[in-house]
């Protein structure tokens, strides 16, 4: 396939990015960051500089792979990561255009990676969850309903990539900070501190500057984990039952 990529570069955090299109020859079996290995490779053999973007697993794990493809986080595919997301997908001859997520919260660094430092800092003003550290339990001794367990792991797939974010046009991180509040609140491990958590979540997530949700559900939509919008009802749920309760 010869495709041609029409990429943002940007040298760094405070300097002014601009799209560049390079050709590049890759085949349909690739994923979309070996196409871009491939095309860093003939770039520094150019003595280019190589285009910067975030990876780790490269299994839909990690979340780090984060792209706007064609204008969608994560590309054209739903329920699919951009490491996950093969070429046969796009069109011998196509120009496909590749961005950093854009959000207020997600500063860009340098051409394809932005600072999703935010989240961890959401994540760790949730805290610690009061489990006993001794012995692990035997398994089935402590009883959960199991439409409760399915729907704690269900929020537990997020992979705090980020897509939710970059999708809203609101830049708001209610669906991922949801998930998270979801995940733990509704097992009996998370009860205990769930009311505290979520405030905290809820104040640090606002700290950061993420938007508000006005159900657009865009979120939803582009979730390569597919976490649905019920867990922002539970979140606001978990907030508005901590705060009039004094918590
Ligand atoms: S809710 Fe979905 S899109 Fe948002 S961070 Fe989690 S996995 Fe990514
Ligand atoms: S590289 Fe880990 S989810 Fe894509």
């Amino acid at each position: 396939m010869n495709l041609n990529i029409k990429v943002w570069r940007q040298k760094n955090n405070t300097s002014k990015g601009q799209f560049e299109t390079y050709p590049v020859k890759a085949n349909e079996h690739m994923s979309f960051l070996e196409m871009l290995d491939v095309l860093n490779e003939d770039l520094v053999s150019q003595k280019k500089e190589p285009i910067a973007f975030e990876h780790d697993c490269r299994e839909g794990i990690c979340g780090t792979c984060s792209l706007v493809i064609d204008g969608q986080p994560h590309g054209p595919n739903s329920g699919t990561t951009t490491c996950q997301l093969h070429m046969r997908f796009f069109k011998d001859g196509q120009t496909i255009v590749v961005e950093p997520y854009r959000a207020k919260a997600f500063p860009v660094l340098k051409d394809l990676v932005v600072d999703r430092a935010s989240f961890d800092r959401i994540i760790q003003a949730g805290g610690y969850i009061s489990v006993n550290a001794g012995q692990a339990p035997d398994g089935n001794s402590l009883p959960i309903g199991k439409d409760y367990a399915e729907r704690s792991f269900e929020a537990a797939a997020c992979i705090g990539c980020g897509a939710c974010v970059a999708a809203c046009p609101n830049g708001s991180a209610m669906l991922f900070t949801s998930a998270k509040i979801t995940h733990l609140g509704l097992l009996p491990q998370g009860e205990v501190e769930a009311d505290r958590r979520a405030q905290a979540m809820v104040a640090q997530m606002d700290k950061e500057g993420f938007g508000f949700c006005s159900n657009i559900g865009a979120c939803e939509a582009e979730c390569p984990k597919e976490i649905k919008l019920d867990n922002i009802a539970f979140m606001n749920r978990s907030y508005y039952k901590a705060v009039f309760s004094g918590e």
